[in-house]
């Protein structure tokens, strides 16, 4: 673990250097989850938007939000969300389902910078991608309970049927690492024949570690199901709300990755790391008292 460096004057250095091909805001994007699968969205946005640095903050000392209250992830949420702003983050993006689906609102609400969640991109997405009107959404047991997704695709358009699962078994499996193996196609198929049954031709990946298992995915589902990954719509907003903003990075500038956790990084950080492909460096820990 490093320690804290202090970010203003790293920014203070950037602005002084080359103040023509500078111009632009050199703030990091502050994005959180509730641990490690938040780095799928990471991914993204750094594939996407390489100029625009990212502090990256997983709250692995109380992970899993799946199964917890409102009242209490919208706390966590807030919690957090204050120690990216501590970080100078110039916007948040809340790459955690979870999160979105319970929190978003309230951090909206209380927070200075502007908040982009993954559940408007992917149900977005999903009212783009589908041809048969009828939409899968897989998440976590608080997200499938709040109807999040229901509520924003129906808003996006009200003849769209959508047919959601809680899949509390998917997040553990991907955390071992078991992203192909029999065990976990088994379980995916528990989850995912209902679904198919109902006729879905688009299925929502409603959870930040589903990304990862969307080959396996892919495969038992097979061409007539698309498969929508929150994370990579949730960066393309982003990016759009940079613009809309007026807050992109400076062209010239090189983003950085600092990745910071709430408790010591298990095995999943290795998991993540691999399949991700992510050049994350030395891990920060941040204390939340
Ligand atoms: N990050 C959570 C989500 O996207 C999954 C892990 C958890 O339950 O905290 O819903």
């Amino acid at each position: 673990m490093e320690a804290e460096e202090p970010l203003v004057s790293m920014m203070t250095t950037i602005k002084d250097s080359a103040p023509a091909e500078m111009d632009g805001d050199p703030r990091p994007i502050g994005v959180f989850d509730s641990g490690i699968g938040g780095l799928t969205v990471v991914s993204e946005l750094r594939k996407l938007l390489p100029n625009e640095s990212i502090y990256y903050l997983g709250d692995t000392a109380r992970v899993p939000y799946g199964g917890k209250s409102p009242a209490t992830v919208q706390r966590y949420s807030l919690e957090i969300a204050s120690l990216l702003l501590e970080q100078n983050a110039k916007t948040i993006v809340v790459a955690c389902n979870t999160a979105s689906a319970l929190a978003l609102s309230v951090l909206e609400q209380r927070l200075p910078v502007t908040v982009t969640g993954v559940i408007a991109p992917g149900a977005q997405a999903a009212t783009n991608a589908t041809r048969n009107g009828h939409i899968g959404v897989i998440g976590t047991r608080a997200t499938i309970k709040s109807g999040a997704y229901e509520r924003a695709l129906c808003n996006l358009n009200r003849g769209v049927r959508a047919s959601a699962r809680a899949c509390p078994l998917l997040v553990p499996l991907i955390e071992e690492g078991w992203l192909e193996s029999r065990i976990t196609d088994e379980v995916l198929m528990e989850y995912l024949q209902p679904l198919m049954d109902d006729g879905i031709d688009t299925l929502v990946l409603g959870c930040t570690h589903y990304p990862l298992l969307r080959t396996a995915i892919g495969r038992l589902l097979g061409d007539a199901v698309t498969l929508v990954d929150s994370a990579e719509n949730c960066a393309a907003a982003v990016k759009r709300l940079l613009v809309r903003e007026n807050i992109e990075a400076p062209r010239a500038q090189v983003g950085d990755l600092r990745v910071a956790l709430t408790d010591p990084p298990d095995r999943f950080l290795d998991v993540a790391h691999e399949a991700l492909n992510l050049e994350i460096g030395e891990v920060q820990l941040r204390s939340m008292t």
